[in-house]
């Protein structure tokens, strides 16, 4: 569920007509909503109740600090993977306790930064990356608490872009490997092991291939309890699917998702940790969008939006479908048509969806993506030098513009010309 829905014919986010935002800070912007952030965010608590956790959110896929600063408000944790997410998530008011630093190529700046600045722990996914965190940690006197992200090698049935928990795919170490990898992290000086990591994969939407890594994930903690390791924090990962469309098929809830973990490891008397992002900021958003023109083509017609790839690139990059509605209401029996329905960039990648029924719409009338608040935003750019898109906040009847539109001086001042030039 989320908080835009058609009052009066209008589709609103929460108490704000969306014609409101679109007349005072123009199109195509990025629309989030407070409350179903909220809502999703404590969904994942509420999962989790039966037990000691940490809810960190994948700070990825939104990473606006507004947006983090409503969940860091709520006691979030947060998941990053950058110097710069790291940043982010101390600006927001995240306390370094509440801060799980994940990625395959932390480098020794980015380990600095995060002991310096407090961390919880670090997920390792590598031999030589624990080497070089041990070596930091020492010589500031320091022990980095870390887990290691174990590869179950688990098919997640997801697109394959997105599927992390294979054998084949760069994350994590072999989980045939773990015990030994283990063992030599005991021996570093700089290292304190805290726990273990998993994360398969991105758009999950059946709950069996978690069933089948989580129990890899007991039965490793018993191992490593046996080793004389002391096992205490379980880092589940995230992953939980959304629905991107309105039709019966919604992927599993996260109280359903929560009692997965607690079959699998609830008897282990560890803290729980999880790290959803889309599933928090996915349909917390939507891309609010203009049409630019209306263009007959050979039997087929385009609807040419202000979005473009660059603003929303999921699409062209996975094939993902995204709803296009209008913003006024379609009358109930009002007649429909098929619109191809794409952006002014120049590649013809730049289609956000083929035959999408539409009613008729004039050049200047607004449509909403939906489901666009994760992996929106953060993977904009500034393709056909198209300023970077804005994003505004919702809260009530209230809004703000949490990212403003560059103007073209802004955009052009970042380069510079060298004056042998
Ligand atoms: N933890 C780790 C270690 C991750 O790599 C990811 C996502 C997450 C948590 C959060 O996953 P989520 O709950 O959001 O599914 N750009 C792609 C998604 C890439 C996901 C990368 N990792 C997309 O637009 O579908």
């Amino acid at each position: 569920m989320d908080h835009f829905n058609y009052v009066d014919g209008v589709l609103h986010a929460e108490n704000v007509p969306l014609t409101r935002i679109a007349a005072e800070v123009g199109t195509p912007v990025y629309v989030y909503s407070t409350a179903t952030l909220t809502r999703h965010f404590k969904l994942f608590q509420q999962a989790l109740d039966w037990s000691d956790h940490l809810v960190c959110f994948a700070v990825k896929s939104n990473s606006n600090l507004a947006v983090l600063k409503v969940l860091a408000d709520l006691g979030a944790g947060m998941d990053i993977v950058s110097a710069g997410e790291y940043a982010r998530a101390k600006a927001a008011g995240v306390p370094g306790e509440r801060i799980v630093f994940s990625g395959v190529g932390k480098t020794a700046p980015e380990m600095r930064l995060a002991l310096e600045g407090g961390i919880r722990q670090f997920n390792v996914e590598s031999e030589p990356e624990m080497e070089l965190l041990s070596e930091i940690a020492a010589s500031m006197g320091l022990r980095a608490p870390i887990a290691v992200r174990v590869n179950p090698d688990v098919d997640a049935k997801t697109h394959e872009k997105i599927a992390t928990g294979k054998s084949e795919n760069k994350f994590g170490i072999p989980i045939a490997k773990a015990r030994e990898v283990y063992a030599r992290a005991a021996s570093l000086p700089g290292i304190e092991v805290v726990g273990i990591d998993m994360h398969i994969g991105s758009q999950l939407t059946d709950l069996d291939p978690y069933r089948q890594a989580y129990a890899k994930m007991a039965e490793l903690t018993r191992a490593l309890r046996a080793d004389g390791h002391d096992i205490r924090r379980l880092d589940m990962g995230g992953g939980l699917g959304i629905p991107y469309r309105r039709d019966n098929n919604a992927p599993p809830l996260p109280i359903e998702y929560g009692q997965v973990i607690r079959d699998a490891v609830g008897d282990l008397g560890c803290e729980i940790e999880i790290e959803p992002g889309r599933n928090i900021s996915g349909n917390a958003g939507i891309l609010l969008s203009s049409v630019i023109y209306l263009k007959q083509g050979e039997g087929r017609d385009f609807l040419i939006l202000d979005a473009a790839m660059n603003d929303l690139i999921r699409p062209a990059m996975y094939s993902a479908h995204h709803d296009i509605v209008p913003i006024h209401e379609q009358a109930p029996g009002a007649s429909v048509a098929p619109y191809d329905v794409v952006g002014p960039v120049c590649e013809t990648g730049d289609t956000f969806e083929k035959a999408v029924e539409l009613p008729n719409l004039e050049a200047g009338a607004l449509v909403a993506l939906r489901s666009a608040g994760a992996y929106g935003a953060v993977m904009a750019s500034e393709y056909n030098s198209r300023p970077l898109v804005p994003e505004v906040l919702v809260h009530g009847d209230q809004f703000a513009v949490i990212r403003a539109r560059p103007t073209l001086e802004e955009m052009l001042g970042r380069d510079t010309i060298p004056e042998w030039l």
